[in-house]
């Protein structure tokens, strides 16, 4: 049946565009209101881990709902949030272990950037306040969190914005380590707080994991000028990338690591920070406490999803499915790269995987073409969410897609986005 015509007050990104309505969500598959199926896989933006209303996070949320679903951060614990930071505790790399919830991901950087302030102001160092990053980078929306971002998002806000986002982009560790000790120095180490940076790329660049080595090599640059090292996880935490933690796949461990998007369930909003007893012993001193927050900082029904969450990844053993899965999907891609002329190169860890689209001879198109946008399209118009990644690169535009499906997805449905996915390609290509 189709739905009926009715006036629309709400908001979106695309403001005029009449996107579907979605009605429904199932494991890898969202239902809109004309019946359409889409195969959904990116998890809007990365953030499906489990997919859709899975049974166990859907229950987990309505027992909650039926035993306490609000309390005040400076008034009250809950048991949620404590078996929630017990959990992460428990799985995240060194001797990270001190955990604080919000709802979003630019939350949990924010909060990450109060916590590096103020353990620096308790110790005696309070003009360490300055903030890090690299050029080819999204942390979030709210002013702080754009402000440590380089990506396209920040050019509207530019005025309101700090310019943190200063650590140009490294082939090598060694050349990632000199550009970070090189901005630590123009800036003075006396403020510098803290170095953020995400493991593999989002939004800002579809994909791209880090260096061999890099995360080691800033490590030490960071402890050498007293600086902290945040790890932005909010897309690769709990098992996206094969491991709990992409940092993992460094070896190397951060003193504080955020997280959102997935720890949610896709059924309500939920993110974090995990911080390092290191931090922990000096900031539990604070006279005037951890003041940052927000009224629904350490939501008991966030936090109950959020281990149902991890209780499901560990028991499914989907860690482990993430890495296998991901390989699977890598084959098919790598499969599209060989007859796709436009799919120029393939990036990505995991279930996070990155395509970069170019022309046959290898030159990237203007951003004017829309190239990853039309693709996505196309896709959409085959029943497939992809993300469009559309990407300055220094004085040039970088057309990129990428592929973040549910954890939870079959080999057939891999398949299945394959297979949409090269029919987009191929009209796209048509037109080139
Ligand atoms: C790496 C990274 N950090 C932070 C954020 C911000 O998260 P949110 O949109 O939930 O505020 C995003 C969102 O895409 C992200 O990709």
């Amino acid at each position: 049946m189709k739905a009926p015509e009715r006036a629309d007050y709400s908001m979106t990104a695309s403001p005029g565009a009449a996107l579907p309505v979605a009605v429904r969500g199932e494991g890898c598959w969202i239902e809109d209101a004309d019946g359409r199926r889409y195969l959904d896989a990116c998890g809007g933006a990365m953030v499906m881990l489990l997919g859709h209303c899975h049974p166990r996070v859907v229950e987990a949320l309505r027992a909650q709902a039926g035993e306490l679903t609000f309390t005040y951060r400076f008034s009250f614990r809950n048991g949620p949030m404590l078996d929630l930071a017990e959990r992460i505790a428990q799985r995240a790399p060194g001797d990270l272990e001190w955990c604080f919830f919000n709802s979003s991901g630019s939350e949990a950087n924010e909060s990450a950037v109060h916590l590096a302030v103020l353990y620096w102001e308790l110790l005696g160092r309070a003009g360490k306040v300055e903030f890090l990053s690299r050029v080819t980078s999204y942390h979030g929306s709210t002013m702080g969190a754009l402000s440590l971002s380089g990506s396209r998002w920040r050019a509207p806000f530019e005025l309101l914005l700090r310019k943190y986002a200063v650590v140009p982009n490294s082939d090598t560790a060694e050349e990632g380590a000199a550009a970070l000790e090189a901005a630590i120095l123009s800036r003075g180490a006396e403020h510098v707080a803290a170095f953020v940076v995400e493991p593999v790329t989002g939004s800002s660049g579809a994909a791209v994991p880090l260096p061999d080595g890099y995360l080691e090599a800033v490590r030490e640059v960071c402890d050498r000028h007293e600086v902290l090292l945040v790890a932005d996880e909010v897309i690769t935490a709990f098992g996206r990338t094969g491991r709990w933690f992409a940092v993992e796949h460094d070896g190397a461990v951060p003193d504080v690591i955020t997280f959102g998007k997935g720890i949610g369930g896709g059924v309500i909003p939920l993110s974090g920070m995990v911080a390092s007893r290191r931090l922990r012993e000096v900031v539990e001193r604070s006279p005037g406490g951890f003041s940052y927050g927000h009224t629904f900082s350490g939501n008991p029904l966030g936090c109950a999803v959020g281990s149902a969450v991890i209780d499901t990844i560990d028991e499914d053993g989907l860690v482990d499915a993430a890495e296998a899965r991901g390989d699977r999907l890598r084959d098919r891609l790598e499969e599209l790269r060989t007859r796709h002329p436009l799919v120029h190169s393939l990036r990505g860890r995991g279930l996070l995987q990155g395509i970069e689209l170019r022309a046959s001879d290898g030159a990237r198109f203007p951003a004017s073409a829309g190239v990853c946008g039309r693709v996505a399209a196309e896709a959409r118009a085959e029943g497939l969410m992809i993300y469009s990644c559309p990407t300055p690169v220094g004085t040039e535009h970088m057309d990129a897609l990428m592929l973040a499906p549910p954890l939870v997805i079959s080999d057939a449905e891999i398949d299945e986005v394959a297979t949409r996915l090269d029919a987009s390609l191929a009209r796209v290509e048509a037109t080139l």
